[in-house]
Order: structure tokens, then C-alpha cells, then sequence
């Protein structure tokens, strides 16, 4: 199983954007696929699990990362043939304090640890981070085989990355680990403006660029579908050649 994140610390980048449909992408070419959502905002819970969300026994990835007895497999939902997810809440604020609060507890690999059970039932697993560095960020980080980072390419494309980049390298170098980090370039103009931003980013970076195409991922987002799974765009294609490029990656 490989586990990719997608982390930076600028929100609205297009983490969960890409998240959902690298995860539903994946297993539409018949990989199995666990997605975790480690985000209270619950953006990419909300596409696939809008009905679980609401019921009184819903267990998100707060009470598995605060439950120190049990098994990951009991905070599973099905989203489709080969998607399995772990999905999010609120409570994901609390579980962080609680988190620093364990004294004694390494709290930092609890989810490495936990994925650990289930590396030989997936292919892919798929985390998608909220816009901060706390402690359910470092466990993702940890657990971690690549990390991309997300870069909207916009006049504020360059503020931001390096603090990212930075938090991972500390953690990374800190751990011994040896994570692969690279960039996805989203929401992009392909004009000579947004050439010049992606030209002065000099981090390793995905070949494919996302372009920016509101309509279909607005109109499938308010569907709770992926675009990818939506009639053809622009922003599709992209995507679809993303897809494409993190499987090559693998062989
Ligand atoms: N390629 C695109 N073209 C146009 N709009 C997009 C594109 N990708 C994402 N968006 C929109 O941009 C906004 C932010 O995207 P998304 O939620 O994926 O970012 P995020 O990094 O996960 O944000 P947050 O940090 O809040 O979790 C959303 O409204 C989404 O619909
Ligand atoms: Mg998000």
C-alpha cells in the first residue's frame, strides 16, 4: 500500500478537490483504495458520505486517532467497489488537544501504526489534510510515502509553499523518513503570467498542471460527485493525466 497526502498550509489550494478524484480515480481503474479525510471542515466526507455523516453512531477519523484499543477496519465506510473511507468531523479539534495532552503516548504514529493493519488489503491510501500543522497533520506526514503539495497558481502562488515545505522537511528529517514531496500545480491559466509562477517554483513537480475550470467542479462538488466520474472538460482531462501520472510513478 502506498500512502499519499495531500498538505499545504494555504487553504483553498485544491486539496480535496484533488484528493477525491485521485482516490475515486484510482479505484475506477479497479485499485483498492482507502481516502481519509483528516479534515473538521469534512469537505471531502460530505461528497461521499453526506447520509453516514448525519447518523447518532457515525465514527470518524477523531475517534480512531483518540481511541487507543481498537481497529481501524471498525471506522471503514463503503463509498464504491474498491473505495473504502475513513471520513471526518468537527471533533477533529478535540482529538488534537487530546492528542497533546497523552502524555507518555507516542502521539505523533498513531495512524502510521494503525495503516500498518491493513497494508495488504489496499493499494492506495489517500489523505486529505486541513490547511494546518497540529499534531493529526504530523500523523499524517509520518504515515506518509509521498506528500503532494498543492500549489494554486494565483499573485499569492508564492506565499505560503516554502513554510510548507519546511514544516514537512523538519518532520521528515526529524523521523529519518524518507518521503517523497512533490508539487501538483492547480487552478492554472495556461498563459505566460502563470508559465512565469510555475517557472520560479523550483520543487519537483507533476508534469500535468490542473487548469482552472469552475463550472464542472462546482457543479459536480454540489452533486457530491467527482469531476472525473462527470461528462468531459478541461478540467477532467487533467485530472485523468494526473491519475495517469501517479501510476506511472508506481511501476
Ligand atoms: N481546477 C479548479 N478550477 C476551479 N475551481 C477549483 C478547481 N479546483 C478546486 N476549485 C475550487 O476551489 C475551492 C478550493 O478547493 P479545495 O476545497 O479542493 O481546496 P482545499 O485546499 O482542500 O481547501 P481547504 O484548505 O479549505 O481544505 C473550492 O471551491 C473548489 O471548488
Ligand atoms: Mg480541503
Amino acid at each position: 500500500m502506498k500512502v499519499i497526502s495531500l498538505l499545504n498550509l494555504k487553504g483553498g489550494v485544491g486539496k480535496t478537490t484533488t484528493a477525491v478524484n485521485l482516490a475515486k480515480g484510482l479505484s475506477n481503474k479497479g485499485k483498492r483504495v482507502l481516502l481519509i479525510d483528516t479534515d473538521m471542515q469534512a469537505n471531502a466526507t460530505s461528497i461521499f458520505l453526506e447520509d453516514e455523516m448525519q447518523e447518532d453512531t457515525y465514527k470518524s477519523f477523531s475517534d480512531l486517532i483518540s481511541d487507543e484499543e481498537g481497529k481501524i477496519e471498525d471506522y471503514f465506510y463503503s463509498v464504491s467497489e474498491n473505495l473504502k473511507m475513513i471520513g471526518a468531523d468537527l471533533s477533529i479539534a478535540n482529538a488534537d488537544l487530546n492528542l497533546r495532552n497523552s502524555f507518555g503516548r507516542d502521539t505523533s504514529s498513531i495512524l502510521k501504526n494503525n495503516l500498518k493493519e491493513v497494508k495488504d488489503d489496499f493499494d492506495y491510501c489517500i489523505i486529505d489534510c486541513a490547511p494546518t500543522i497540529n499534531l493529526v497533520t504530523m500523523n499524517s506526514i509520518i504515515a506518509s510515502d509521498e506528500i503532494i503539495v498543492p500549489i494554486k497558481i494565483d499573485k499569492f502562488a508564492l506565499k505560503g509553499y516554502e513554510t510548507t515545505y519546511n514544516n514537512i522537511l523538519k518532520t521528515v528529517n526529524s523521523y529519518g523518513l524518507k518521503t517523497k514531496t512533490k508539487v501538483l500545480f492547480t487552478m492554472v491559466n495556461r498563459n505566460n503570467i502563470d508559465k512565469q509562477i510555475i517557472e520560479s517554483i523550483p520543487m519537483e513537480h507533476y508534469e500535468t498542471t490542473i487548469r482552472f475550470q469552475a463550472k464542472p467542479i462546482t457543479e459536480s462538488s454540489f452533486n457530491n460527485e467527482v469531476v472525473i466520474d462527470t461528462q468531459d472538460s478541461n478540467v477532467k482531462s487533467d485530472y485523468l493525466n494526473f491519475l495517469h501520472e501517479v501510476e506511472v510513478e508506481d511501476k
